[in-house]
């Protein structure tokens, strides 16, 4: 299973990066304006990869004003969030928080404003090792060794009307190709990432993946989806369901990318980075960037206060991309610090986790080996959105090298408990390690910075090896992580 799907992303978005990974000043603040408190629970978090610098940010984005002596960096008006980037982190900041978090990174380009030229440059000044002019300003920066960097998304969301620099499929496709040729031109074995659509409910959602690929189908290597689950009218049933609008989502597009492939007789398989994905509330006021003559620096924005439910949403979610683990090779929770993120913090105070930290957390560090096709065979429950759906979703690892299996598991119905035999029969497992369970109950609890965790994992009680498996009770609308060895 690729470790990529255990990937955060950090935008120029509100209070991501300054007063989020980034605060100078802050107690914990280490001599780059790291923040430590934030740096631990990055790693405690278990992310593998970070995509960097955006998002919507990227798309009028010029990398040139974030490297080279603090003091001479530019302030620039940021189009896409209506606020003032003072360029005092950029990328060799990025690169070196990047090692400190032990993280590989996943770089976006600017296809918004910008084109290939600008793309290469940025290439040449992360990944050459030097002699050219670009690669030793980066040498004169600091950072003598080239950073290497594998894998580069080609702009972002370029249909949406939001987006600064928006295309159609066909101009974009062939930008992303002409892009990515002059890029391999420097280093052939780059992966890059293709802009799918926005989201599933886009309306030129399949012609825009038809014909993008069309035009880049054998200059990319994977395309990008983006999906943001909220619930809709207080259904929560559908809500706890959110997975299986990812499920179909994913699906769809590998149908789309295969038959462009099976078109053009490729043997070629274009894979998929589900490089934005979480629970947003979008709708919720915090989400509106500023106007007017306002541009603040690093507003509070997408600072969503995440409740119990949405920790059970995001485990069901990990649980549908490790399903697809064939076809999706990397993911990016979005995002890391303070927008719609897993960890919070209060300027000059304390770093936190939100309830959604943990079924991520849990999920990175035990999630291990190879995916196993879980049979699910038990009762149906009927969601507004998605008709009579399996009861429980259920995806399975296993571990050669421990001997581990883990099992993760949502009860996606609002009312009752699950009765659940994990069976197991032939995989010659002794015993139980550790059951442990989000949810259940204060559904609508949310934690604070300074409040109880009202989704730290507990104990599931209830967990006892049965013949040839072990048997469960999943609560009601809960997550749940079973290891066995
Ligand atoms: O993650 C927040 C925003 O959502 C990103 O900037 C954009 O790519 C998406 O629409």
């Amino acid at each position: 299973m690729p470790r990529r799907l255990f990937g955060s992303f950090v935008e120029h978005l509100g209070r991501c990066v300054y007063t989020g990974l980034y605060e100078p000043g802050h107690p914990t603040a280490d001599a780059d304006g790291f923040r430590r408190d934030v740096l631990d629970l990055v790693r405690e978090l278990g992310v593998t990869t970070v995509r960097y610098p955006g998002g919507n940010f990227v798309s009028s984005y010029r990398w040139e004003d974030g490297v080279g002596p603090v003091d001479q960096r530019p302030a620039r008006l940021d189009l896409a969030w209506h606020s003032l980037e003072t360029n005092e982190f950029g990328l060799d900041e990025f690169m070196r928080w990047v090692g400190k978090a032990d993280v590989d990174p996943i770089m976006a380009v600017n296809l918004g404003t910008r084109g290939t030229a600008e793309a290469v440059d940025l290439l040449e000044y992360a990944n050459h090792r030097g002699g050219s002019h670009l690669a030793d300003q980066r040498r004169d920066n600091g950072a003598t060794d080239p950073y290497g960097i594998r894998l580069w998304c080609l702009g972002n969301e370029m249909d949406g009307p939001w987006q600064v620099g928006q295309r159609s499929a066909t101009e974009y496709g062939r930008l992303a190709s002409q892009t990515a040729k002059a890029m391999r031109r420097f280093d052939p074995d780059l992966e890059l990432v293709a802009c799918g659509s926005s989201h599933l409910g886009m309306p030129t959602f399949g012609a825009w993946e038809r014909d993008v690929l069309t035009e880049a189908y054998d200059d990319v290597d994977l395309i990008s989806l983006h999906a943001y689950y909220q619930p809709v009218d207080d259904d929560l049933a559908s809500f706890l369901a959110s997975a299986e609008d990812m499920d179909r989502y994913i699906d769809a597009v590998t149908a789309i990318a295969d038959s462009v492939g099976a078109i053009r007789r490729s043997t070629k398989k274009i894979m998929i980075a589900f490089d934005e994905w979480n629970v947003w509330y979008q709708s919720a006021a915090p989400s509106n960037p500023p106007s007017g003559e306002d541009w603040p620096v690093a507003p509070p924005l997408l600072e969503d206060h995440y409740s119990v439910a949405d920790a059970v949403v995001v485990g069901g979610l990990l649980i549908s991309l490790l399903r697809h683990s064939d076809r999706v090779t990397a993911a990016c929770q979005a995002q890391l610090v303070n927008v719609i993120a897993p960890i919070m913090t209060e300027p000059g105070g304390a770093a936190w986790r939100q309830t959604i930290f943990h079924p991520f957390a849990r999920t990175a560090r035990h999630a291990r080996g190879a995916v196993l096709d879980v049979l699910r065979d038990g009762s149906t429950t009927s969601t507004d959105r998605f008709g009579e759906i399996a009861a429980v979703d259920a995806v399975s690892t296993w571990d050669d090298e421990t001997g581990e299996m883990t099992v993760f598991l949502v009860n996606r119905v609002v009312t009752t408990p699950a009765e659940v035999t994990v069976d197991v029969t032939g995989a010659r497992l002794a015993g139980i390690i550790e059951c442990v369970t989000v949810g259940g109950a204060d559904l609508h609890a949310k934690n604070t910075a300074d409040g109880p965790d009202h989704a730290e994992p507990r104990p599931n009680g209830a967990a006892r090896s049965a013949d040839g498996g072990v048997q469960l009770t999943l609560p009601p609308a809960s997550w749940t992580m079973l290891r066995l060895r």
